[in-house]
C-alpha cells in the first residue's frame, strides 16, 4: 500500500499507532488491577485505600490500628485484597448508594476484613450464591481461612472474611521500606 496509496497508508498507521497505544495503557490497567503494585509494595491499608480513589467510591477505610504499617504474607494479603474488591463490588451492584465501610484488623492471629452496607440487605437462604461469594469463599479457604455473610433485609449486609497469620510471619512496613525484598519473613 506505500507504493500504492502512500496517503492512505499514512493516515492508517497512525490510527494502528493510536490503537496500540491503547490497547498498551488497557494491558496495564488490567495487570494493575489483577495484581496491583501497590499492594506488593506497601501492603493492604494503602492498596485498598487507592482502589477506592481509583475507583471514585465513597466507601470509608477504617483499619484497626493492629494492621497499620504492618505486613503479612503476601498470599494472605493477596486473598484479603481480592475479597475486598469484590465485597465491594456487591455492596455497589446490590446495596447501590447506600454507605459503606471497610474495616481491617489483625487480632487474636486473625487477619480480618469487614465490608458493611446500609441497606437494602437479603435475607439469609433465598438468594442464590453466585461466582462471586463462591470465589471469595474459595480464595479465602486456600489459605485457610472462611467467609461469612451476615444479611438482614431493611438493615444492610456486613460481609466478614479472615485468615489466619502468625505474628512472626507479620513485619512491620517500616522495617521492609529498608529491605524492600526481605523483610517479609515467611
Ligand atoms: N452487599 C449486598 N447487599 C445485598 N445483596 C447482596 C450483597 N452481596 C451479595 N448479595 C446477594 O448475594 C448474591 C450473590 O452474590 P455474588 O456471588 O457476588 O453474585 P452476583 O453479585 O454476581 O449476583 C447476589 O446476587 C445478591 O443477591
Ligand atoms: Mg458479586
Amino acid at each position: 500500500m506505500l507504493d500504492t496509496a502512500p496517503v492512505r497508508t499514512g493516515g492508517l498507521l497512525d490510527e494502528i499507532s493510536t490503537q496500540v497505544d491503547d490497547a498498551l495503557e488497557t494491558l496495564r490497567d488490567l495487570a494493575r488491577g489483577i495484581f496491583p503494585a501497590i499492594l506488593a509494595d506497601r501492603g493492604l491499608i494503602p492498596a485498598v485505600q487507592a482502589h477506592l480513589t481509583k475507583s471514585a467510591s465513597s466507601a470509608r477505610l477504617q483499619p484497626d490500628a493492629s494492621v497499620v504499617r504492618v505486613r503479612f504474607d503476601p498470599r494472605l494479603e493477596a486473598a484479603i485484597y481480592f475479597c475486598c474488591l469484590e465485597a465491594l463490588q456487591n455492596a455497589a451492584k446490590h446495596a447501590t448508594d447506600a454507605p459503606v465501610r471497610v474495616g481491617l484488623s489483625a487480632l487474636d492471629g486473625w487477619l480480618t476484613l469487614q465490608v458493611s452496607d446500609d441497606s437494602p440487605g437479603f435475607e439469609a437462604g433465598p438468594h442464590q450464591p453466585g461466582t462471586g461469594l463462591q470465589g471469595m469463599s474459595d480464595r479465602l479457604a486456600a489459605v485457610g481461612g472462611t467467609l461469612e455473610l451476615v444479611s438482614v433485609a431493611g438493615k444492610g449486609t456486613t460481609v466478614y472474611g479472615r485468615v489466619p497469620f502468625s505474628v512472626a510471619a507479620a513485619s512491620h512496613a517500616a522495617e521492609s521500606r529498608a529491605e524492600p525484598n526481605s523483610a517479609l519473613m515467611r
